[in-house]
């Protein structure tokens, strides 16, 4: 029995840590009995004599496996099941009938128990039972705390994107975010810019204080300037009060400077220096008002060209581009859109109301194959767009843009379809698997034959085909 012990300590755990076991019974009697049984075996293990104990023995004593009779006073076993699944998925019950009544049994795994025991029981199987109980729980627990870490590491501020060149944005705005270095954020509409100024916001000391957006190129030059700086009463016409700016708003906190390149060369020089000295004064005044801001920027046009063109400050360019964040268009990081498509499918099903279940195989292919323009932003429309006019259960082509439409920005080589629609915007692994699912296919399935065709070993093939299959489980259990 010991031998059984060994290979339920988990792998993830070196400290051989005992096993945690919750004996339910009404019967005193039957509870010392398995309690000592267990405890022999080098468990850990608590007592409740019905479902309602037990259910408070969740919380105080946190058992990994629930050994329970079914039939008690106040809470039964099915009820107590069903009850802690909900408090606890990973928790792995074992239910205990007696000898005869296999329906309830049957109707306890039903309903998500591990394994059942019949009565009166035999001792070497409640061991090992519980025993593989155990391994199931630890197993479970595990692949729910990676499923949390993967879900966090795909949504930092709920920014989606698991292709490298989104891993890479997101892995540095996880390292500047808790600094004040000033940020410029560059990148085409709707790459989520915005996005990424609130996720360096939020992900800060500053999160508390404010974040102030403006956008620059909304205002006319003297409203800009007492937008930005404030101003004092009777500065220009229309300033009858004194009017704090956005950066005294957004003191301890950030101000996002949105289309930064629009600020006319005058303003310029004020923001220049407030990025140099950290004070500001008002339009029309001569206090000198020191603030904590941090300032992040963003552009989509290319401010380099603007400072080689005279139309934007070089000294003003290097201050706000201490660190450059540049937004990857969605077309180069195409493996993401189904993910986006989804989440802005859910978003949209829900504010519509519409009970749409997904996207057809040929719509997520036209997905992924349109280069859109307008990025993120364009897909989210598109998405909402399709949700809204679709009639049936599924969305379909004919409500989404097409590659090969008039808003094809290239004409498909090769006779149309295919890979080159995809490129770029795909990784390696990612051309390495297309490859070889369509050889696959193309060849019935069989491994050895795709081998030939491609010029690669069979075993690469197989040791890729096991890879994919442990993605696959992870995307589809999303
Ligand atoms: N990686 C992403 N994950 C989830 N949603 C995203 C992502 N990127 C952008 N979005 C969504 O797309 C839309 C456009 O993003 P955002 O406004 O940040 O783009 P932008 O780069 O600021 O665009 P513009 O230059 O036109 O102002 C928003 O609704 C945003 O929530
Ligand atoms: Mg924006």
């Amino acid at each position: 029995m010991s031998d059984d012990l060994e290979t339920t300590e988990t792998p993830f755990d070196p400290s051989t840590r005992p096993g945690r076991v919750l004996i339910v019974d009404d019967e005193a009697n039957a509870r010392s009995a398995l309690a000592e049984l267990l405890e022999d075996e080098g468990y850990v293990t608590a007592t409740a004599s019905d479902g309602v104990e037990a259910l408070e023995k969740l919380e105080t004593f946190t058992p990994e496996v629930v050994l329970t009779d079914l039939k008690m006073p106040r809470m039964d076993g099915l009820a107590l099941l069903e009850e802690g699944k909900k408090r606890q998925p990973s928790l792995a019950f074992v239910v205990m009938t007696a000898f005869g009544s296999i329906d309830t049994a049957v109707e306890a795994i039903k309903r998500g128990a591990e394994n059942y025991l019949t009565k009166p029981l035999d001792v070497n199987s409640v061991a090992a039972i519980v025993a593989r109980a155990l391994e199931k729980a630890r197993l479970s627990a595990e692949a729910a705390l990676l499923r949390a870490q993967v879900d966090k590491r795909l949504s930092f501020g709920g920014i989606l994107g698991d292709h490298p060149t989104m891993q890479r944005v997101l892995k540095i705005v996880g390292q500047v975010a808790p600094t004040r270095a000033t940020v410029l954020i560059t990148g085409e509409s709707g790459t989520g810019k915005e996005l990424v100024a609130a996720a360096l916001h939020h992900n800060s000391a500053r999160s508390k204080a404010p974040f102030i957006r403006l956008n620059c190129a909304s205002l006319a030059e003297t409203l800009l300037e007492s937008e930005l700086f404030g101003h004092e009463r009777g500065s220009f016409t229309g300033a009858e009060k004194r009017r704090a700016g956005r950066f005294e708003q957004a003191h301890g906190g950030t101000l996002f400077l949105d289309e930064v390149s629009e600020i006319p060369m005058a303003t310029q020089v004020k923001l220049l220096r407030f990025l140099q000295e950290r004070e500001l004064e008002r339009v029309g005044g001569n206090e000198t008002i020191r603030v904590d801001v941090r300032v992040v920027a963003a552009s989509n046009r290319d401010l380099r060209q603007m400072v080689a063109d005279g139309t934007f400050r070089e000294d003003l360019y290097y201050r706000l581009n201490v660190v450059q964040i540049e937004m990857p268009p969605l077309r180069v990081r195409r493996s993401d859109i189904p993910t986006l498509a989804h989440h802005f499918l859910r978003k949209y099903r829900e504010e519509n109301k519409r009970p749409i279940e997904g996207f057809t195989d040929a719509a997520l292919r036209a997905l992924v194959a349109y280069p859109w323009p307008g990025n993120v932003r364009e897909l989210e429309n598109a998405v909402e767009r399709a949700v809204v006019l679709c009639e049936g259960p599924m969305i379909d082509t004919e409500l989404l843009p097409s590659a090969t439409g008039p808003a094809m920005t290239r004409p498909p080589e090769n006779g149309g379809g295919g890979l080159d629609l995809l490129i770029p915007g795909i990784t390696m692994g990612e051309v390495e698997r297309i490859v070889i699912e369509r050889t696959l296919e193309s060849v019935g399935g069989s491994t050895a034959r795709a081998a030939e065709v491609l010029g690669i070993s069979r075993r690469t093939i197989q040791y890729r085909l096991k890879e994919w299959r442990g993605a696959s489980e992870i995307d589809l259990d999303e």
